[in-house]
């Protein structure tokens, strides 16, 4: 069974930079401070692209991890799934401290299987042979009692479809040529365009030497005969 699913980043660097909202770059000393003091607490992850589009039928990764600057007791986590408004719990548990899996684990909804782990503070989930009523936002929930009750959460997105789409390039294909063609056309009647005045220039600097060969020779023909001085006249059309 193929498992697919986005890898949840990297937590320890969060702890001593940022909170992970962007937040535009006249706020950054704000930001700085604020991220001082907020990255003490408990944060929620579920990876840099937290979507997933996937098929019917097979099994997806739900991942999530949390990062505490100032350690865990008693962590409180739960997935829980957002039905048409309702949240309905899919699984929770109770981490005890930094590094101890959580024991037990309850599980409220089927062909869901926890696979976390408490050594990369690592609590995903898997759901195995998913269907299209699976299809929705999932919320990956955790709280940690020293921080007096304060809730963190991050949403995982899972898209169920029937078959992965490939991507149409009809429409790409069409206008690309379309752009290609006139590009090449115009390409092609500049060439044209050029060979034909270089054509007619080299003719015209043909003809521009046989007039200047044959007014030299007019004036030799004139030196040699009478010296009646008759500035040669180019020849025009
Ligand atoms: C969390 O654990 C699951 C299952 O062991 C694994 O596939 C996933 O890559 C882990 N995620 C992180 C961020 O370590
Ligand atoms: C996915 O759903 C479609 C239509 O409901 C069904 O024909 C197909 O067999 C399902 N695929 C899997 C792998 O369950
Ligand atoms: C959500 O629930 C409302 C009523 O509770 C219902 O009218 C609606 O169709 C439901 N939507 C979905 C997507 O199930
Ligand atoms: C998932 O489906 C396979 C076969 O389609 C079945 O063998 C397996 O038991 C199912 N797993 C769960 C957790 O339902
Ligand atoms: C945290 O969530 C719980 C429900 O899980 C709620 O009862 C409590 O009021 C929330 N606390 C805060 C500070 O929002």
């Amino acid at each position: 069974m193929e498992v697919q699913g986005s890898e949840a980043e990297e937590p320890r660097f969060w702890c001593l930079f940022s909170s992970r909202t962007t937040w535009p770059r006249t706020s950054l000393i704000v930001t700085l401070l604020l991220s001082v003091w907020s990255a003490q607490g408990l944060e929620m992850s579920t990876g840099k692209v937290p979507f997933l589009e996937a098929v019917n039928g097979s099994t997806v990764l739900l991942p999530c991890t949390y990062t505490s600057c100032i350690g865990i007791k008693n962590l409180y986590f739960s997935w829980q799934f957002n039905d048409n408004g309702t949240m309905q719990k899919v699984c929770d548990s109770v981490i005890p401290s930094d590094g101890m899996e959580p024991h037990p684990v309850n599980i409220f909804r089927q062909r869901v299987e926890f696979v976390g782990n408490s050594e990369q503070n690592n609590i995903s989930i898997l759901i195995w042979n998913i269907t299209f009523d699976d299809e929705g936002q999932y919320t990956c929930f955790g709280r940690n009692p020293k921080e007096k009750g304060k809730n963190h959460s991050a949403i995982f997105t899972l898209v169920v479809v029937d078959e992965l789409r490939v991507v149409d390039n009809t429409l790409t294909i069409i206008i690309a040529s379309a752009v290609g063609g006139a590009i090449a056309l115009l390409m092609t009647f500049m060439l044209v365009k050029n060979f034909i005045l270089f054509v007619l220039f080299k003719i015209e600097e043909k003809k521009k030497i046989e007039c200047l060969v044959s007014s030299s020779a007019d004036e030799t023909n004139n030196v040699s005969g009478s010296k009646a001085s008759k500035p040669p006249t180019p020849k025009k059309k």
